[in-house]
């Protein structure tokens, strides 16, 4: 599987964290930074993380800002995005089997790293369910 990951400032510490994590467990990855902690704009970097994953070149994306909002938002204005605020391995969960959610967003400063990976587990091992929720994720696209 290719996954997108991207981040602002506030999310450059967890993006590594997470970047190493999947690497060695054989995902590959973009990086579309940033790659350092100075001070950036979000939009850019959530942008680039749907862009990719719409355009079909990766199948998923991670994006990371401090709370995790700004980013959401930046990836849920590409078309074919649906970009998930998961702060819970719950919500990381429903989002993959109700919503299909095909980019995870995380809040670098409202959650700790170990959290942060136990969502990224639950979000990547979980499929979507289809049926009725099919419908409503095609009514998004209309
Ligand atoms: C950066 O200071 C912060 O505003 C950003 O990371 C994010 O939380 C925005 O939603």
């Amino acid at each position: 599987m290719k996954i997108a990951i991207g981040c602002d400032h506030a999310g450059y510490e967890l993006k590594e964290i997470v970047k190493d994590k999947l690497t060695s467990e054989g995902y590959e990855l973009i990086d579309l930074g940033t790659n350092s902690s100075e001070s950036v704009d979000y939009p850019i970097y959530g942008k680039a993380v749907g862009e990719k994953v719409a355009s079909g070149e990766c199948d998923k994306g991670i994006a990371i800002c401090g709370t995790g909002i700004g980013i959401s938002i930046s990836c849920n204005k590409v078309k074919g995005v649906r970009a998930a605020l998961c702060n819970t391995e719950h919500l990381a969960e429903l989002s993959r089997e109700h919503n299909d959610a095909n980019v995870l967003c995380l809040g670098a400063r409202e959650i700790d790293k170990e959290l942060a990976l136990k969502i990224v587990d639950k979000w990547l091992s979980t499929d979507f369910l289809g049926g009725k929720h099919l419908r409503r994720i095609k009514m998004l696209e209309e």
